[in-house]
């Protein structure tokens, strides 16, 4: 027998959601899709690419920004090419009541909250555990760990308050599962994102909201932030799949992670990372295993047909 509330067939998932004590269908299909979302920090590079994604599947969208209004307005513009309302509020949320307010703002602006993206952070605030001050922790923690929590509350009291089945995504890094240098705090924040990502998905699982997170390895910024590989070879020739990703290619898994499609899914953390932190020691006597090497298509392709070759002779025997 199914579980209350939930119907499975072979094809098919029907999930119930309770409205004000009744049992209510989401749609016909049991759709998940989320139609009005929420980006912190769509004013630039990851969070700008998520904007524009969401609007091509048919969200309208509210953004913040801190400073760059321009960057914000260019936002606004692609998300209207598209067809979709984009409404842009400006917000410094590191203070402790901004990540309510932009919530408030963006559920009214939209008329309803179906997805929040936590974007907005700090991409920096590396250092020595030799030199930490309570400032420099006070102010990571206060953008890239407090304002996710508080935004990521606001926005499901909204969606348990509407009976939305609503999704919310938290940006982390891939920095939250590989130990690098100089970065106990900002990838010891993301690390704990992901650590109460899991947690509010076992809390919110029962209102039928989905929390997930997307974790960016190394992705292209326009202003160099995270250099363009072509011009770092070092950078390029350490990834496996041998480039740094997009703001598009990001938005992408967000989108997934929000729509039906991802329906069964709560309480991970989707590397988009070109397999980047894969690799563990290098081994053997060459230099560099084969991601490292600046022709490694040419050489995985000789090889493959080396490879392809034996085993034709091996089976002719
Ligand atoms: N880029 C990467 O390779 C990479 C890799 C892994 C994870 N990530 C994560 O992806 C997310 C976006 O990174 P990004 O590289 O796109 O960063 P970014 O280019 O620096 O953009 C950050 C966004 O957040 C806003 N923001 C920054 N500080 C803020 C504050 N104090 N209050 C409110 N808004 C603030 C910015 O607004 P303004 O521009 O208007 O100031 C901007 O819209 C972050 O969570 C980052 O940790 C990035």
């Amino acid at each position: 027998m199914d579980s209350p509330g939930v119907h499975i067939d072979f094809w098919e998932v029907r999930c119930y959601h309770a409205r004000d004590g009744t049992n209510e269908s989401m749609d016909e299909r049991g759709s998940f899709m989320s139609k009005k979302a929420l980006v912190t920090g769509g004013s630039h590079n990851i969070g700008q690419g998520i904007a524009v994604v969401l609007a091509e599947k048919g969200y309208d969208v509210a953004i913040t920004y801190r400073s760059r209004a321009d960057g914000a307005e260019e936002t606004r513009k692609a998300v209207e090419a598209l067809g979709r309302k984009c409404y842009v509020f400006q917000a410094e949320l590191s203070q402790e009541d901004a990540p309510q307010r932009v919530v408030d703002q963006a559920y009214d602006a939209l008329d309803g909250l179906d997805l929040t993206v936590c974007n907005a952070a700090n991409p920096s605030g590396r250092g020595s555990i030799l030199s930490a001050t309570p400032e420099f922790i006070n102010n990571l923690f206060a953008l890239n760990f407090r304002n996710y929590l508080l935004t990521a509350s606001a926005s499901s009291r909204y969606m348990v308050r509407d009976g939305v089945p609503g999704v919310i995504l938290f940006i982390t890094s891939s920095r939250a599962r590989r130990a690098y240098p100089d970065d106990y705090l900002y990838g010891g924040f993301k690390a704990g994102i992901e650590r109460a990502c899991e947690s509010m998905a076992i809390d919110l699982c029962r209102y039928g909201i989905r929390v997930n997170c997307v974790a960016p390895g190394c992705i292209w910024m326009r202003d160099g932030g995270c250099p363009d590989p072509e011009e770092y070879p070092f950078l390029k020739n350490g990834i496996p799949l041998h480039r740094s990703g997009t703001a598009r290619e990001v938005g992408e898994a967000v989108a997934y992670l929000a729509s039906e499609e991802a329906g069964y899914i709560t309480g991970i953390s989707l590397r988009v990372d070109g397999g980047l932190i894969l690799p563990g020691m290098r081994e053997g006597k060459e230099p560099n295993a084969l991601w490292y090497d600046s022709n490694w298509q040419d050489k995985v392709r000789a090889e493959a047909m080396e490879m392809l070759e034996n085993h034709r002779k091996e089976m002719e025997k």
